[in-house]
């Protein structure tokens, strides 16, 4: 008899948990994917055409990077028509045929919703600016400026200068969290909900599984529009004051709209995943909603702020989120953070650290979301001159900040020209290790990051106490490993993170925690484990990952 496919499985498994919170989700950034048509950039189409590796490889959601219609001052955050494929992705059909193709794959497909600014080259944007009277003008930010070249007050955007820009058609000033051609939508005005949430119906029906929510934490200011505390007289990489972000940032009008968002994502059996950037794990509490009610999987940035093999951080940081009440949701780099490889490899041990890392956050309790390239080791490709950045932020910051290019260069496909990537010069340069570093290469040997991830995964499907147990921390004083039980009913799998680059003798206190000390059986490792191993002591190479079952 065949087993149903995922998607025909019941909604709720008998622990409760919904189809998300035992799945793989992998976020790509389209433009550097796959390029079906040869001119340089990813595409849909060559999505389409990857879906196979990703199945193969054990992922269960996708998240692609905006791909609607954009100018792309910010390579697709900057949407100019929510309801249509950007020409450089392909088309509408082209988004129909991955939904279908996802489908038979089993391979649920979700957007990135870029709902707190819209592009100007929106139409929504080009009738609002038109005159003061215009019925969209309320639908952005409008204010005057406090006289004559001066802004309305001192919020400053996250990539520079001033978050006003001056209209001098209109004589007013528009708000910009981000670039000046990011005008900041005006939620307070429930035209703007209305719309966007039909954005949402709209891809919903068409087949959609859900959308991670872009930038949320910005979503509403200060009604009175306060200026911000400054802080010190340092300044930022951009030149600009420091600011306490009171007024700017994470108003509690937002989590109106994230319930509502959440109401209609339920009634579509879909998920919202949140850009939830917080300082601390209230913050982020409070984006799950009070009855768990807003964002299903907003995802913990904190984690992604430890940048060294410190198991007291990652120690500290799993128990905040994994005693916050919600679904912990696990991230360690995207298209805004340095990839794995940059952040904790020390340029000898890379490819051990690679899975590592990998070990860590695909067997903890919660939801993975992967960033394509990791599972091959990918390395950031830094610009080198600063005509050769493509991203905004690297442009105006350079060279303190050299932007985000590193981290979203062409995925390593092979060891062709162009890493298969495409016939033709990609718009970002490929990683310059890409002949070994690439899938076909690594699909061959058995000892690759890729093949080592490719386990991890069907491991984390397939292992009940991987999929429903609860974390336990084990040797918590330990300043070299990192170790952890996951247990569910009878079942105890033990992970052993050794994070040190010398050779670790383990003794886990598993009487402590009422954990019975038989021997257990090694389910994955990163170096040559024994079959079976004495919980007694545990013998870990320098960066060596063990996961094991106790028997
Ligand atoms: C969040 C996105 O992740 C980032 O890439 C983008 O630059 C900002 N939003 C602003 O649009
Ligand atoms: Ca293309």
């Amino acid at each position: 008899m065949a087993l149903p496919s995922r998607s025909q499985q019941t909604a709720v498994d008998k622990e409760g948990h919904q189809w998300w919170q035992h799945a793989v989700f992998y976020e790509l950034y389209p433009r550097s994917f796959a390029d079906s048509n040869n001119d340089g950039i990813g595409d849909i189409p060559g999505v389409t055409s990857k879906l196979e590796y990703l199945r193969w490889l054990g992922v269960d959601a996708i998240w692609i990077a905006p791909m609607f219609p954009s100018p792309h001052v910010d390579w697709g955050y900057d949407v100019s028509d929510y309801y249509n494929v950007d020409p450089d992705y392909g088309t509408l059909q082209n988004m129909d045929e991955l939904l279908a193709k996802a489908k038979q794959q089993d391979i649920r497909v979700l957007l990135d919703f870029v709902l707190t600014y819209t592009s100007d080259q929106n139409k929504w944007f080009q009738e609002a600016k038109s005159s003061r009277s215009n019925p969209k003008r309320d639908w952005y930010i409008w204010r005057d400026g406090k006289g004559p070249g001066q802004p309305p007050n001192n919020w400053t955007s996250l990539f520079g200068g001033s978050a006003w820009k001056f209209d001098p058609a209109s004589d007013q000033w528009y708000y910009h969290y981000f670039y000046p051609p990011q005008p900041n939508l005006n939620w307070r005005n429930p035209e703007v909900e209305k719309n966007l949430f039909d954005v949402t119906r709209w891809w919903y029906k068409r087949g959609v599984a859900g959308f991670r929510l872009d930038a949320v934490d910005v979503m509403y200011v200060d009604s009175q529009f306060r200026d911000n505390p400054v802080v010190g007289t340092d300044k930022n990489a951009f030149g600009d004051p420091v600011e306490r972000e009171i007024y700017d940032k994470n108003q509690p009008e937002l989590h109106g709209v994230l319930r509502r968002l959440r109401k209609i994502a339920d009634e579509n059996n879909a998920v919202l995943i949140g850009e939830t950037w917080t300082s601390d794990i209230d913050q982020l509490r409070k984006y799950y909603g009070e009855h768990n009610d807003e964002v299903n999987m907003p995802m913990d940035f904190m984690f992604t702020t430890i940048n060294k093999l410190s198991p007291a951080d990652f120690r500290k940081q799993i128990q905040w989120v994994d005693g916050s009440g919600g679904w912990p949701v696990y991230v360690l780099s995207n298209h805004d953070i340095r990839r794995v490889y940059d952040r904790y490899g020390d340029g000898q041990h890379n490819d051990q650290i690679a899975k590592l890392m990998a070990s860590l956050y695909l067997t903890l309790r919660g939801t993975p979301v992967m960033y394509y390239g990791e599972e091959i080791g990918m390395e950031n490709n830094d610009p080198k001159r600063p005509e050769d950045v493509k991203d905004s932020m690297g442009k105006a910051g350079w060279p303190k900040e050299k932007g985000r290019d590193g981290e979203r260069t062409p995925m390593q496909w092979n060891a062709k020209a162009n890493a298969g990537f495409s016939a033709v010069a990609p718009w970002l340069p490929v990683g310059a290790r890409y002949k070994s570093y690439n899938v076909d290469i690594q699909k061959k040997d058995p000892n690759s990051i890729l093949n080592y991830y490719r386990l991890l995964l069907s491991l984390r499907h397939t292992n009940a106490a991987l999929l429903e147990g609860k974390y336990i921390a084990l040797n918590e004083d330990d300043p070299n490993v990192l170790a952890y039980a996951r247990i569910y009913q009878t079942k105890t799998v033990l992970v052993v993170l050794n994070m040190s680059g010398v050779l670790q003798k383990v003794r886990l206190d598993l009487a402590s925690k009422d954990i019975h000390a038989h021997p257990a059986k090694t389910l994955l490792s990163s170096f040559a484990a024994p079959k079976q191993v004495d919980v007694d002591e545990i013998s870990v190479e320098p960066f060596g990952a063990w996961v094991g079952e106790i028997q």
